[in-house]
């Protein structure tokens, strides 16, 4: 990971940067193979072994940075952004067989020790935005259950996938940029910069 705390480091892909900092091919492809490759291969796993007569709930773990062209994390948003449109995808299919498909689209997530110098990289909004992992769980099984597709945990992280939907992509990428190089400048509490 990321010593720095970059929000590389949480880029859903724990893949290594080189000494200086650097990202190599292999290190993109990565992200593509875990979150599109291994993704689509495991849902249409699970899609063939289906019981047709049981309503199918499929549930698929993306990003809020699905949402948006992501500077500093590009390969990540767009990989999460295929991941939204083919929910959006399978769960027509599965709506007309009495299915549906949700989607989970956390911002910041707990999920393990490695992640939280990425969050605290962010300040104060990175921890506003951040869920607990059994919250992020819970919302989602219910949402679910209920045949609903997004999930975007947390009230503000509501806020900001609707605001997102209302300005250009352009400017929402420029202000993204802007963000994430204050971010990587940032010492933080579990890890500072080196010097
Ligand atoms: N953490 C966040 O802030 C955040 C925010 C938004 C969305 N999400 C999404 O929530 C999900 C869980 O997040 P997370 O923080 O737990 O992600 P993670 O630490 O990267 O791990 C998620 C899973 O991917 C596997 N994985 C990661 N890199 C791999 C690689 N190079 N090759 C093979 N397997 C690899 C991990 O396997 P191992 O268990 O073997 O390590 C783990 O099972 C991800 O889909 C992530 O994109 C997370």
């Amino acid at each position: 990971m990321d010593r720095s705390g970059s929000p590389r480091a949480a880029a859903g892909v724990r893949f290594v940067t080189e000494p200086d900092g650097t990202v190599t091919a292999e290190h993109v492809a990565d992200i593509v193979r875990v979150n599109v490759e291994s993704t689509l291969a495991t849902t249409h796993e699970v899609l063939r072994l289906r019981d047709p007569v049981v309503p199918f709930r499929l549930v698929t773990v993306s990003s809020l940075a699905g949402f948006y062209a992501m500077p500093l994390k590009a390969t990540y948003a767009a990989s999460k952004a295929f991941l939204l449109s083919l929910s959006v995808a399978l769960g027509e299919e599965l709506r007309a067989e009495g299915g549906s498909a949700t989607v989970l689209a956390p911002a910041g997530l707990a999920t393990s020790p490695e992640v939280i110098p990425a969050i605290d990289a962010q300040g104060l909004l990175g921890r506003m935005t951040t869920i607990e992992v059994p919250t992020a769980v819970r919302l989602t099984i219910d949402a679910a259950l209920k045949g609903r597709f997004l999930v975007v945990p947390g009230v503000l992280n509501g806020l900001l996938q609707r605001l997102g939907g209302l300005i250009p992509d352009r400017l929402v990428a420029r202000i993204i940029a802007l963000r994430w190089r204050r971010a990587r400048i940032r010492p933080t509490r579990h890890s500072p910069l080196p010097a």
